[in-house]
């Protein structure tokens, strides 16, 4: 004898007919020309007993009927279910990208089924084109910011490797190099404000005091947070009355100090350089005119009480002072003091600072 199952997959398998499921409590028997979805339907359900009367044929008709109803229902609810939450992740779209779509979106809702489909039509005309329209303003975004760090990078690395050589050839204890604060000896309240070593690219320095439109011989020169010495040798180049440098970090003190004893004197304009060991916050200024050189040295806190030393120096002598800024985003602390403006450099000069610098050269000049 053939089980149940044999039977049904021997429907099956001959495209014969099938059997529908139960229907308001009547067993229904149905034969039509099986479809694949129809023969796993009816492997589910339990084999319904087989009668060739007419009375049998009758009810089979009925309960048919019946059946396809309940069908229908069920899959209509099926339906209304899935549209409505369809709708409602529409809705949370909408709101996420403009109030009006969200606002929209809900009164599509609210009207039920042409809801749905009003629903579905802005997140297609407005939310999609949102987050495509977020999504590439993002990525392009992404690739200019990643573009200008990868040249910014290109132009550290060619000051250091290539431009800086020449220079670095000349210094007793070298210069070059990167040394984190937390590695050296330093006494000073501010130390956790401190910036950590590294030395300016020469050609940056360089291109800062080229555009100053003035005789330099007129100029005393401090460097704030002085480091290794680099840029007050530098500077010694150049034809300074007098090159002052502060640094709290004992180790580059010392190296600075060093550097400046054995520097070549046929290659200094000035000699009259010194460096000091002192938190810049707390050192007096020269009297007379003088350009102020900031390599990003230490945090905003800080750079704000050494102004207020600068204003208070040029509120008794009011006089020709510059400021000088590498790597900064602090210009306005400068323009806060009320008695410097910026300079602005020729267009020559910035264009040669915006393509070969690595970073942004700002400078201030006093209004006396
Ligand atoms: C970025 S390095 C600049 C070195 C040098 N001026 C140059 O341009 O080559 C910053 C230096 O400032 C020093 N520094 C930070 N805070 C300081 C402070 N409050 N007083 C003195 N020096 C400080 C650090 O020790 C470090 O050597």
């Amino acid at each position: 004898m053939e089980s149940h199952g044999n039977v049904k997959k021997n429907l099956f398998n001959q495209s014969c007919c099938t059997i529908l499921p139960y229907a308001h409590g009547v067993k229904a028997t149905h034969v039509r020309r099986a479809s694949k979805r129809d023969a796993v339907d009816a492997a589910d359900e339990p084999e319904p007993p087989r009668r060739g009367n007419k009375v049998l044929a009758t009810k089979t008709a009925s309960a048919r009927t019946a059946s396809g109803e309940a069908w229908s229902k069920a899959g209509q609810l099926k339906l209304e279910a899935l549209q409505s939450r369809l709708a409602q992740r529409v809705a949370t779209l909408a709101g996420k990208t403009t109030v009006q779509t969200k606002q929209a979106t809900k009164t599509a809702l609210s009207t039920g089924k042409v809801g749905f489909s009003k629903a579905a039509q802005i997140s297609r005309d407005t939310v999609l084109p949102e987050i495509s329209r977020t999504g590439s303003w993002l990525w392009q975004r992404i690739r200019r910011e990643r573009l200008k760090q990868d040249y910014r990078d290109f132009l550290v690395w060619l000051h250091e490797s290539v431009l800086d050589v020449g220079a670095e050839s000349l210094f007793f204890a070298p210069t070059k190099g990167y040394l984190p604060l937390d590695s050296l000896t330093i006494e000073s309240g501010n130390r956790a404000f401190g910036h950590d070593y590294r030395p300016s690219p020469r050609f940056v320095f360089e291109w800062a005091i080229s555009a100053i439109p003035e005789d330099l011989g007129k100029f005393s020169f401090v460097d704030y947070g002085a480091g290794k010495g680099r840029v007050m040798l530098l500077a010694s180049q150049h034809e300074f009355k007098t090159i002052g440098g502060m640094e709290f970090a004992a180790e580059l003190h010392d190296a600075a100090t060093m550097n400046i004893q054995q520097f070549p004197r046929s290659r200094m304009t000035c000699r009259n350089v010194e460096c000091t060991l002192a938190d810049a916050a707390y050192v007096g200024l020269p009297e007379d005119e003088t350009i102020y050189y900031f390599y990003n040295p230490f945090s905003r806190e800080v750079l704000a009480a050494v102004l207020e030393i600068i204003t208070a120096s040029y509120h008794e002598r009011p006089r020709r002072l510059y400021v000088v800024l590498v790597d900064s985003s602090d210009g306005d602390l400068v323009m806060q003091t009320g008695i410097f403006g910026r300079l602005k450099m020729s267009w020559f000069d910035r264009l040669r600072a915006r393509l070969l610098s690595p970073y942004p050269i700002a400078i201030y000049r006093s209004l006396a």
